[in-house]
């Protein structure tokens, strides 16, 4: 089995900063003629702040010719509120993003391998539904299948068990919830986005991709944490018990730093 993922596309109904790589980004999808895509998040560049940005996301989606398991990030339904206290998860951000997207978590069962995608925007927010999918995410790992996780915020940056790093990856404490869980289940690979950045390790057994994003790259915005920074895709080739999976660069694509635009995209 094969599946193509990508992330952080920041469709936007907007402006057209990044629209050239969002539209070789899909002329290559279009090109793959796969069953099915994964899009681990920031589907939107303001979907959690503007609903023109959801739909236009949801109509780009449509344009793929393969239905999308996609996962939300903090673009498409806010982030914890300490560190984006305008833009928290909610009821109503939740709401939206199911409406015009679907799930926001979800099991597939494909080819021998069990699929789950995560709302990693929810963890550590205390937001009611944080709990439900912990017991939600104990009954999906209850599976003899290996088991494949998508989310979009990593787990870690550098090791398992690190300090709080901030912005960047899951917070130690939802991260340790996780770790209990999935030590029951033959977890082989976890898949996220956020980071705009590509960098693939193993640790415990367990093979740890960070997709690319396929707008956007951060430049001095963001501090070095160890992955490459290109825009691309990853394609996954499942085995039996085993994956292996590699960046991929559809062409056409510009590494465009978000700098330049920063102060009109996120003008507060
Ligand atoms: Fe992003
Ligand atoms: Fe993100």
């Amino acid at each position: 089995m094969r599946l193509i993922q990508i992330s952080d596309t920041h469709v936007s109904a907007n402006h057209r900063f990044f629209a050239e790589n969002l539209e070789a980004t899909t002329r290559w999808l279009r090109s793959q003629q796969a069953p099915v895509f994964v899009h681990t998040g920031d589907l939107g560049m303001d979907a959690a702040g503007q609903e023109v940005d959801l739909h236009a996301s949801r109509d780009w989606l449509a344009g793929l010719g393969a239905p999308t398991l996609c996962v939300p990030g903090n673009h498409d339904v806010g982030d914890r509120s300490e560190i984006n206290p305008r833009q928290p998860v909610n009821d109503e951000r939740l709401r939206l993003w199911r409406d015009a997207i679907g799930p926001d978590r979800w099991v597939v069962d494909r080819e021998g391998w069990r699929l789950i995608g995560l709302n990693a925007m929810l963890l550590g927010t205390g937001h009611q539904e944080e709990d439900i999918q912990y017991a939600w995410f104990d009954e999906a790992l209850a599976t003899e299948l290996p088991v494949a996780i998508f989310l979009h915020k990593p787990l870690f940056i550098d090791a398992p068990d690190e300090a709080p790093r901030g912005y960047w990856p899951v917070a130690p404490q939802p991260r340790q919830r996780l770790f209990a869980s999935m030590r029951r289940a033959r977890v082989k690979l976890v898949a996220s986005g956020h980071l705009h950045m590509h960098r693939q390790q193993t640790v415990d057994g367990i093979s740890y991709v960070w997709c690319p994003a396929s707008s956007f790259v951060c430049g001095e915005s963001q501090e070095e944490l160890g992955g490459e920074r290109r825009l691309g895709a990853v394609v996954h080739d499942f085995g039996a018990d085993t994956v292996s999976s590699r960046f991929v660069r559809p062409e056409g694509l510009d590494d465009l730093l978000i700098e330049p635009f920063a102060r009109v995209l996120f003008p507060r």
